[in-house]
């Protein structure tokens, strides 16, 4: 029988996606003209990792789970890439287009798939180039991109960079932040969240800092470790700075030795990875945040929290434009006189980046009908 809607599917795989793709379902859902479906590869699985996630941000249950898990760069995109391909040939319907976010290695392995079985293919939070080809996620954001035929871009430097590389201008929509949509729609959930959190942790109610750390570049050599550490100490003998440690970064202390050191920096306070909300609202609350991931730069502008981004680049250039973010790197010495700078930053100064407005979930649900009911021919659907 053939289905009265086409089926979108919306693929998720690791943390950061999340809270990108929930806007888009949420707007697909709710409009009606499509039937979705969402599934998740399985990079990410622990409690806090994932399953958080999707309380936290009220996602339905994944309707399929892969189940991929870790490993190597290698077998862990070729382990999606074959759940994946498997799954969609038992699919009882071919989805009419999959939407894949962000720039993680499910994102990579599940775009490669999709096009290769001819569905068409959307990107979210596309064009984003830090020029940096050593980071894995560079080459996953190049690749996918290729692959779209729809691209969905949070700032104009994205699009400059899809123009650059060729993509045709059909396939390009400067269509805002879908992770902002989500921080403004829990921003008061997340704000209660982090009050009770913020006692727990007996930060009192003076300033704190916030730090997250989990690139490879900074975590993976013992010496860049440690470095960065001793920054984050000094910076602490200023400020309480949190620090919810991802498990790359945990499991590389214990290797390294540096656990310890850690514990010794009194004004470190070492939690788990924390779920959205309480993230968000400790976030929030901060006077500075000092971090390597890419997204929370760009939630730092939106909610005015100086920001230092220990990396030499960042694929999120309208951050800096904005005034809220420094890149220092990771030398300690450039680590300590950025967060000095940016404590002594005047918030209400950084600037919020265009179409960062809540509405980049719907923008991107509209285009997709549009696209995906030029495919469909009028009453005919996606079956399989
Ligand atoms: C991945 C993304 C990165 C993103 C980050 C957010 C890639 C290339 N990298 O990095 O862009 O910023 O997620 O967290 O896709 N692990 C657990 N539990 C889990 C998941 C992972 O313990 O639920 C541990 C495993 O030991 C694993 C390691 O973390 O080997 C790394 O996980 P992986 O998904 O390979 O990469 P991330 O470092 O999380």
């Amino acid at each position: 029988m053939t289905a009265a809607r086409p089926l979108v599917l919306v693929v998720v795989g690791a943390r950061p996606n999340f809270m990108k793709a929930a806007p888009v379902l949420g707007q697909l859902r709710a409009r009606g003209a499509a039937d979705t479906l969402l599934l998740h590869t399985g990079q990410h699985y622990d409690e806090q990792m994932s399953a958080l996630f999707f309380r936290d941000l009220g996602l339905p249950q994944p309707d399929v789970n892969l189940g991929a898990g870790s490993g190597s760069h290698a077998r862990q995109t070729a382990e999606v890439m074959v759940r994946f391909e498997s799954w969609l040939e038992g699919a009882v319907r071919r989805p009419a287009c999959a939407v894949v976010v962000g720039d993680v290695n499910s994102t990579l392995a599940c775009a490669l798939v999709a096009a290769k079985a001819e569905i068409p293919l959307a990107h979210v939070e596309a064009g984003l180039r830090s020029f940096d080809r050593s980071m894995p996620e560079e080459l996953n954001r190049m690749c996918t991109d290729q692959l779209a035929a729809a691209c969905y871009v949070t700032e104009q430097a994205g699009l400059d960079n899809l123009r650059r590389e060729g993509l045709a201008a059909e396939r390009l929509l400067l269509a805002g932040n879908t992770m902002i949509d989500t921080l403004l729609q829990h921003r008061a959930a997340a704000a209660r969240h982090g009050a009770a959190r913020r006692r727990e942790l007996g930060l009192g109610a003076g300033p704190y800092a916030v730090c997250t750390l989990h690139r490879p570049s900074n975590v993976d050599a013992p010496a860049t470790l440690a470095g960065v550490l001793g920054a984050l100490s000094r910076v602490s003998e200023r400020l309480p700075v949190l620090l919810p440690l991802h498990p790359r970064t945990r499991a590389r202390l214990e290797s390294f030795g540096l656990a310890a050191r850690l514990a010794a920096a009194s004004g470190l306070r070492i939690t788990p990875p924390l779920g959205y909300l309480d993230f968000l609202g400790l976030l929030s609350g901060a006077a500075l945040v000092l971090t390597d991931s890419g997204g929370i730069q760009e939630e730092a502008t939106v909610l005015k929290v100086p920001c230092v981004t220990l990396r030499e680049n960042t694929e999120r250039p309208v951050t800096l434009e904005m005034g809220g973010n420094v890149l220092a790197g990771a030398d300690p010495e450039r680590i300590v006189a950025a967060a000095e700078r940016m404590l002594a930053l005047e918030r209400d100064g950084i600037g919020t980046p265009p179409l960062w407005d809540g509405k980049a979930g719907e923008r991107i649900a509209a285009d997709l009908e549009r696209r995906v009911a030029a495919r469909v021919p009028a009453g005919g659907g996606g079956g399989s």
